[in-house]
């Protein structure tokens, strides 16, 4: 893979033969069948503590992935069973701001789907663009703003995955926000609901652009998410989210933004985060 290009466009028509060889990859190392499908973003990694039995596969063995690059970002797909219930985890993603294809960036989510998982939860780090989302707010995403400017699925579709016109209306599963908020309450974790705007970054906002996202009804930003939403429905996957919000949105709180505050409140609210998660699964997989 030494001529590897990550930029290379990747039309939804090539997604099947290169989630095939993905699921041979991943099926040469274990035949775990994952129910739930977890994308965890930066410093959420402690719900891999919970994990049994786990499979650790590094995002660079896979064929066509670059090794993930973001800071706080670990780059592995770890498959196992989490209090019982098996799940297939993403520690680590693609972001469009690391000059990756969109294509590129729904492949770990469009291969849980392959694996098997029905259920996808992407989580993430965002700022607080509701002036009451400060610092640790746990935001069940209700609904997002695309605002890279990018779409994944971009050119020949493959209409084995998924229709050329993907309905959005109900991206983040009304079902599952229900069953997020009741494990929220059983585990005594307050959360807050709202959209998601996602970004290209790799810069934080202007103020004014934060004023201007508060306008258009964003609740927290972010530069990730919104792609791999719309790859799940298109692939038919049912889908919810959580952002932690690590940080005011710029221009709130008159300090800089760093990416050293957004991996400390990870440090903080993450393993809230990932209590909840943890009691989500264990409630779906009771379910069946
Ligand atoms: N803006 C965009 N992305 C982010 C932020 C932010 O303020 N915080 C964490 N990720």
């Amino acid at each position: 893979m030494a001529d590897f290009d990550p930029s290379r466009p990747i039309p939804p028509i090539d997604q099947p033969a290169r989630l095939a060889s993905l699921e041979a990859a991943v099926r040469a190392r274990t035949d775990l069948v994952p129910e739930v499908g977890i994308v965890l973003g930066s410093g959420l990694g402690g719900l891999v503590d919970g994990l049994v039995d786990e499979v650790a596969i590094p995002f660079g063995d896979l064929p066509g992935w670059p090794a993930a690059t973001a800071p706080g970002h670990v780059g592995r797909l770890l498959l196992g069973r989490l209090d019982g219930v098996p799940v297939a985890m993403l520690q680590g993603r693609f972001h469009l701001y690391e000059g990756n294809d969109p294509g590129l960036v729904i492949q770990p989510v469009l291969l849980l789907g392959r694996l098997g998982a029905r259920t996808i939860v992407l989580t993430n780090a965002a700022g607080g663009v509701d002036p009451t989302f400060g610092p640790g707010t746990l935001m069940i995403i209700s609904d997002h703003l695309n605002l890279t400017g990018r779409t994944p699925l971009l050119g020949p579709n493959a209409d084995d995955i998924g229709p050329r016109f993907t309905d959005l209306t109900d991206v983040w599963s009304a079902r599952l926000r229900e069953r997020l908020r009741a494990a929220f309450a059983a585990e005594s974790v307050d959360h807050r609901e709202g959209v998601y705007a996602a970004l290209l970054g790799p810069t934080y906002e202007t103020p004014a652009e934060v004023r201007m996202l508060r306008t258009m009804g964003a609740d927290a930003v972010g530069m990730s998410t919104a792609l791999e939403a719309i790859a799940a429905r298109w692939a038919g996957l049912e889908v919810c989210g959580v952002s932690l919000v690590s940080n005011l949105g710029a221009g709130y709180s008159g300090q800089p933004l760093s990416h050293e505050e957004v991996l400390e409140a990870g440090l903080v609210a993450g393993p809230r985060l990932a209590r909840v998660l943890r009691r989500f699964v264990a409630e779906l997989g009771a379910e069946r």
